[in-house]
């Protein structure tokens, strides 16, 4: 799906990842980047220890709020490559869906306590958006940019 190995989730707020050229949806992967760092730390931090009703209520409430962005995210970007004519806008949006479908099996095994806080699921949404970001979002950011469409 994607060819960039992600490197490890930053510490800070300092990103990797590219610019594509559109402010609301570079703001949006910035905040989807901090989300990502969020979410590392505190799987990171559960699997060191026996986790109790307060992690998981953490844990729920964290990963329906990423849900959320992530699907709003989505959206606008498919919204603008819609509006503009983006010629892959249908191989897009399928890396989307996979993604939400993946993140929606994470969700159900939240919701049944059925999850392993292990490394792999400590990184799930950075090494996701470090490549798609990078790869995928930077081709319609050259798209707009050769069409002089900014926004
Ligand atoms: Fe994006
Ligand atoms: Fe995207």
């Amino acid at each position: 799906m994607f060819s960039t190995k992600a490197p490890p989730p930053p510490k800070s707020a300092h990103c990797l990842v590219s610019d594509v050229g559109i402010s609301v949806l570079n703001s949006q992967h910035l905040r989807l980047a901090s989300y990502a760092m969020e979410f590392n730390q505190l799987v990171e931090e559960l699997t060191t220890r026996e986790i109790n009703q307060k992690d998981w209520k953490h844990v729920d409430a964290l990963f329906s709020r990423i849900m959320l962005f992530v699907s709003a995210h989505f959206r606008d970007e498919e919204d603008m490559m819609q509006e503009n004519g983006f010629p892959e806008y249908k191989y897009h949006k399928k890396l989307h869906d996979k993604f939400v479908d993946e993140m929606a099996d994470v969700q159900s095994k939240i919701n049944n306590r059925k999850i392993a806080f292990s490394d792999k699921l400590s990184t799930l949404l950075w090494d996701f958006l470090y490549g798609h970001i990078n790869d995928e979002d930077s081709k319609y950011g050259e798209f707009y940019r050769e069409k002089g469409i900014s926004a």
